[in-house]
C-alpha cells in the first residue's frame, strides 16, 4: 500500500463534526446531547486550564457499560482519596530508577518480537497487532513480574480486554479476567512472597490493617486491568504510527538507524544510552504530535465554575 501521499491533517477525518463546528462556532463551543449540555474545547490553553484544575471542578467521567466491566474503575478513572492512595503506590513502582531496571526485560520482549519478524521477510506485517502483543508482554514482565522466577506471571486472558465491545460478552470476559488475576494473587499469597513489583505492592495494600490505606480486592483487580488497558492501547498506537511514518520517511529511518548504531554499536540498548537518543526522541515526539494516541479527553463539571 502506497501511503506516501497521505497528509497528516487527520482532525477533519477523525472528528468531522467537531472540525466542522469549530469552523462555524469557533474553537470552543457548546452543543447538546439530548438534555446534556457539552462544552467542546479545542484550544490548548483552555484544555490545560481544565485538566490542571485543582479545585475538583472537572473530575473524570464515570465509566459505564462494558467498558466499566472490562477496564474497571481504577487510577485512570478514580478521583480524590481513592485515586491518591493508589497513585502514590504507582509513583513508587514506576519512578525513574525502577524504570531503568526494567530495560533488560523490555529488551527480552523486543528480541522475541524481532526473532519472529525474521520469518516475515518480504511479507507485510500488521504492526498494530505485533505491538499489541509486545506491549502486553512488556507490561507483564515489568509491572507484574515474577518473584525471581518463582511465578511466571502472565494473564492469558488479558489480551481480550482490548477486543470485545459486546455487553454480554464483556460480562463473561470480566468474570474470566477477574478469576485469572485472583488466581495469580492467591498463588503469591500461598507462596508467602508477594514480590516487589506493582502487583506485589497492590497485594500488600489489600492486606493493610489501616482501613484508610487498604484497597479492596475489587480495586486491586481493577488496577491490574487499568495498567494493561491504558498502557497497551496507547503504546501500541504510538509504536505503530512510528514505524508507519518511518517507512514513508526513509531519510529519518536512516538517521535513526545511524544514531542507534553510534550509541550502542552491536550491544543491547541500556537505559543511559536510550536517554541519549536525540533523533529517536524527536521522532517519537513528532509521531505523538501527528497521531496522538489519546485523541480527546472528557471531564464532568462538578460545580459552578468559570474558565
Ligand atoms: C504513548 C504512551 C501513552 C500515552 C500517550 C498516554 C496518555 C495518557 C493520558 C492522556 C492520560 C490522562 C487521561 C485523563 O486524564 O483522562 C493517561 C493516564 C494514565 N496512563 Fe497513560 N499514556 C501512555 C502510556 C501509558 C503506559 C505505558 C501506562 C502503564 C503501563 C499508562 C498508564 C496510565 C495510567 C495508570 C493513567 C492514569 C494516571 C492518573 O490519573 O493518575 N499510560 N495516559
Amino acid at each position: 500500500m502506497d501511503i506516501s501521499h497521505y497528509e497528516h491533517h487527520l482532525f477533519p477525518r477523525l472528528h468531522p463534526h467537531v472540525y466542522a463546528w469549530t469552523k462555524v462556532y469557533g474553537r470552543n463551543f457548546i452543543c447538546w446531547d439530548g438534555s446534556k449540555c457539552q462544552l467542546f474545547v479545542t484550544e490548548p490553553k483552555l484544555s490545560k486550564e481544565i485538566l490542571m484544575n485543582r479545585e475538583g471542578a472537572f473530575p473524570k467521567m464515570d465509566m459505564e457499560g462494558c467498558l466499566k466491566k472490562l477496564v474497571g474503575e481504577a487510577l485512570t478513572t478514580n478521583e480524590g482519596l481513592k485515586w491518591a492512595k493508589v497513585r502514590k503506590l504507582a509513583d513508587r513502582s514506576f519512578h525513574a530508577e525502577s524504570l531503568k531496571s526494567m530495560v533488560p526485560e523490555m529488551n527480552s520482549s523486543v528480541a522475541m518480537m524481532l526473532e519472529k519478524w525474521g520469518n516475515y521477510q518480504g511479507k507485510e506485517i500488521d504492526v498494530f497487532q505485533e505491538f499489541r502483543i509486545l506491549t502486553i508482554d512488556v507490561i507483564s514482565r515489568t509491572a507484574f513480574v515474577a518473584v525471581k522466577n518463582l511465578y511466571k506471571l502472565r494473564f492469558p486472558g488479558i489480551s481480550l480486554l482490548v477486543r470485545s465491545d459486546d455487553e454480554v460478552e464483556a460480562g463473561r470476559l470480566e468474570l474470566r479476567i477477574n478469576d485469572l488475576i485472583m488466581e495469580k494473587v492467591r498463588e503469591r499469597e500461598r507462596g508467602g512472597e508477594l514480590g516487589c513489583d506493582y502487583l506485589g505492592q497492590l497485594i500488600r495494600f489489600s492486606h493493610e490493617s489501616d482501613v484508610e490505606k487498604r484497597i479492596s480486592t475489587q480495586q486491586l483487580i481493577d488496577e491490574v486491568k487499568a495498567i494493561y488497558g491504558a498502557g497497551n492501547r496507547m503504546t501500541m498506537s504510538l509504536l505503530g504510527w512510528c514505524v508507519v511514518l518511518l517507512a514513508t520517511h526513509t531519510e529519518w529511518q536512516d538517521r535513526a538507524r545511524e544514531e542507534v548504531k553510534e550509541t550502542f554499536g552491536g550491544n543491547t540498548p541500556d537505559a543511559d544510552g536510550i536517554s541519549r537518543l536525540k533523533i529517536m526522541n524527536m521522532i517519537i515526539n513528532e509521531c505523538l504530535r501527528l497521531y496522538p494516541p489519546a485523541l480527546s479527553l472528557t471531564r464532568k463539571v462538578a460545580k459552578e465554575t468559570k474558565i
